[in-house]
């Protein structure tokens, strides 16, 4: 099958396309490597079925230079706060105009398409666990608007193009995900402790520690994207663990998985930072019969070794 993988040189993108590559299926991958590893889609290259457009999907595709594609996943946009809110106009522009553009192409190709959206539709929730039915607290004009915003408006754009050009959509509401590929300084909970606490320096928590996330490790979150995809189910879907964790909790954890002490630095918190995060898991568990098979222990130990690795290679 001929894939198209927007974003796919980013952090779950470039573990997608390998995925598919592995799978033997032909990945073209389209990115503007905002936030994206040159690196990442090097390692790709090795494929022949491989190819690397490097584009910016504000722009419109052009679906004569692609060929055939059978299925489009979009995971194109900066997904750390600290990436997303750099540029919030980029942000919303990237996940408005750009999912329009791809959807566009979609249309035109007749592909089914994959919309990465996030647990971040749900805001701030008053509700635990979050199903698909609920609808969310969210602030529209605080700093994580451009991304929670943007990632709404897409939800509602792909279900549009379903309604009105019966393209074949699947939604998938990605809660977070962790694992080898991050990037070191990606301001992302995981990658931050492991970071610090290898180099020696504190780590900061913001708030009292007591915010709860559930953490998917990326290999898991992979499998869970191709089985959306594979399946009929055109409403949108939970994704991810929902072993919930607080936030002082992970940073112990990841202590003891690096044999290592940490030093813990107190900031203020974060404005409109989620208090609680845990996805209700049935839908994805009743229709596609996944669950995250990797335990969290299991995760950082692969996550720690890769930023080690990482590290030597610096120190070389
Ligand atoms: N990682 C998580 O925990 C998580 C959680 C919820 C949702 N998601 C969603 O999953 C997707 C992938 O997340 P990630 O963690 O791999 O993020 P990432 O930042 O590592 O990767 C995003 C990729 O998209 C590319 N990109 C950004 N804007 C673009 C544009 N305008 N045109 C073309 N390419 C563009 C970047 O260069 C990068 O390669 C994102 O859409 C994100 O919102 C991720």
């Amino acid at each position: 099958m001929s894939i198209l993988v927007a974003g796919g040189a980013g952090f779950i993108g470039a573990a997608l396309c390998a995925k598919l590559l592995e799978l033997g299926h032909t990945v073209i991958c389209v990115d503007s490597l905002q936030t994206g590893s040159a690196q990442a889609v090097d390692r790709l290259r090795t494929f022949a079925r491989f190819t690397f457009l490097h584009q910016d999907i504000v722009q419109p595709l052009n679906a004569g230079q692609l060929g055939q594609v059978e299925q489009v996943y979009n995971l194109a946009c900066p997904a750390s706060p600290l990436h997303y809110q750099q540029d919030p106009v980029k942000t919303i522009e990237t996940n408005v105009i750009g999912t329009r553009n791809l959807l566009e192409l979609a249309r035109v190709v007749r592909a089914r398409f994959l919309l990465a959206s996030t647990s971040e539709v749900y805001g701030s929730p008053q509700r635990k666990p979050q199903r698909e039915d609920y609808w969310g607290n969210v602030n529209t004009t605080g700093p994580r608007a451009c991304y929670d915003e943007g990632k709404r408006c897409a939800e509602a754009l792909v279900q549009a193009y379903h309604t009105q050009h019966q393209v074949d959509i699947r939604i998938a509401r990605i809660f977070n995900t962790y694992g080898p590929g991050m990037q070191r300084d990606d301001g992302r909970v995981v990658s931050n402790f492991v970071t610090r606490i290898l180099d020696g320096d504190p780590i900061e928590i913001y708030g009292d520690g007591h915010q709860t996330r559930c953490f998917c490790y990326v290999d898991d979150m992979v499998d869970a994207l191709i089985a959306l995809m594979s399946s009929d189910c055109t409403t949108p879907m939970n994704l991810g663990s929902d072993r919930e964790v607080s936030v002082a909790n992970l940073a112990h954890l990841v202590g003891q998985t690096l044999e290592k002490p940490i030093i813990v630095r107190h900031m203020p918190a974060l404005v409109d930072d989620p208090q609680e995060r845990r996805p209700d898991l049935e839908k994805c568990f009743r229709v596609l019969g996944w669950r995250a098979t990797t335990s969290l222990e299991a995760g950082l130990l692969k996550t720690s070794a890769f930023f080690a690795q990482t590290q030597e290679n610096i120190h070389a």
